[in-house]
């Protein structure tokens, strides 16, 4: 396919990656659309942007929103402010594989989404397992190119307070350097450098499942 006519849409694009990643993409040249699936209007206006006001709860199966190459998926919350596990799982899990399913559906061929260092399905963290989840469930959906990104900590700046986070930053500067060799993919990261990933990634276009930590995201394109 010609790289300058490819068409992305993501999900989670009012987040601290979603943000960066948005703002990437419309900037690339790869692209020549990003549709955003939001819950509120965007205050930015850009010629390749569509923006789609949507209840996640109850998504059309539109080539509209879903006929497109590439699918970014950088939805997530937290159970604190979801509220609950149940609302916790709609936004990590349901959201995330029916967003892959109505795309795949409509011919996308790469789907790239962000999970968690940890994630694994077997954890009795629940966090983790739910994250763990979505990628075997990601994997059934069989799109030709699955990219799963496992940030630790994400450092950069968000309206809300997490405490984690604010911890993070605070020590991340004498913490990254002394989490060398496999201890890398503990090293906090901030959000542009794994939006960065995402763009870089996509634009290469290959064909697999592939597994992206610290390393791999802040490589300069070498992925292994
Ligand atoms: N924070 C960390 O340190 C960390 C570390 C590792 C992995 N991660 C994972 O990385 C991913 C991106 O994280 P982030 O910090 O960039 O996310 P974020 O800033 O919390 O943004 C989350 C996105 O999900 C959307 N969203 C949340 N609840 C929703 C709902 N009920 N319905 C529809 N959309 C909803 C938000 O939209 P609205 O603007 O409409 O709310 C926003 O676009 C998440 O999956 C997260 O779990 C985070």
């Amino acid at each position: 396919m010609d790289v300058a006519k490819r068409k992305a849409l993501i999900v989670g694009g009012t987040g601290l990656i979603g943000n960066q990643l948005l703002q990437l993409l419309l900037q690339s040249e790869a692209y020549e659309s990003v549709i955003v699936l939001i819950r509120k209007p965007l205050a930015i206006n850009h010629p390749k942007l569509i923006q789609k006001v949507v209840d996640f709860d109850d998504l059309d199966n539109g080539e509209q929103m879903f006929g497109v190459d590439d699918v970014f998926c950088c939805l997530g919350t937290t159970i604190k402010k979801a509220g609950s596990k149940e609302a916790f799982l709609k936004v990590d899990f349901d959201y995330p594989l029916q967003v892959a399913q109505l795309a795949k559906e409509n011919g996308a061929t790469q789907f790239l989404i962000v999970t968690a260092m940890g994630a694994d399905r077997h954890s009795r963290v629940f966090y983790s397992r739910v994250k763990g989840e979505i990628e075997e469930a990601l994997k059934r959906v069989k799109f030709p190119s699955l990219h799963i990104f496992h940030p630790s900590l994400l450092l950069g700046k968000r309206n809300e307070f997490r405490f984690g986070e604010k911890v993070a930053e605070i020590i991340s500067p004498i913490l990254s350097p002394l989490l060398r060799g496999k201890l890398s993919k503990y090293k906090p990261i901030q959000a542009k450098d794994v939006a960065q990933a995402m763009v870089r990634i996509a634009t290469d276009n290959r064909k697999g499942e592939f597994v992206y930590e610290w390393k791999q995201m802040m490589s300069d394109g070498s992925v292994k």
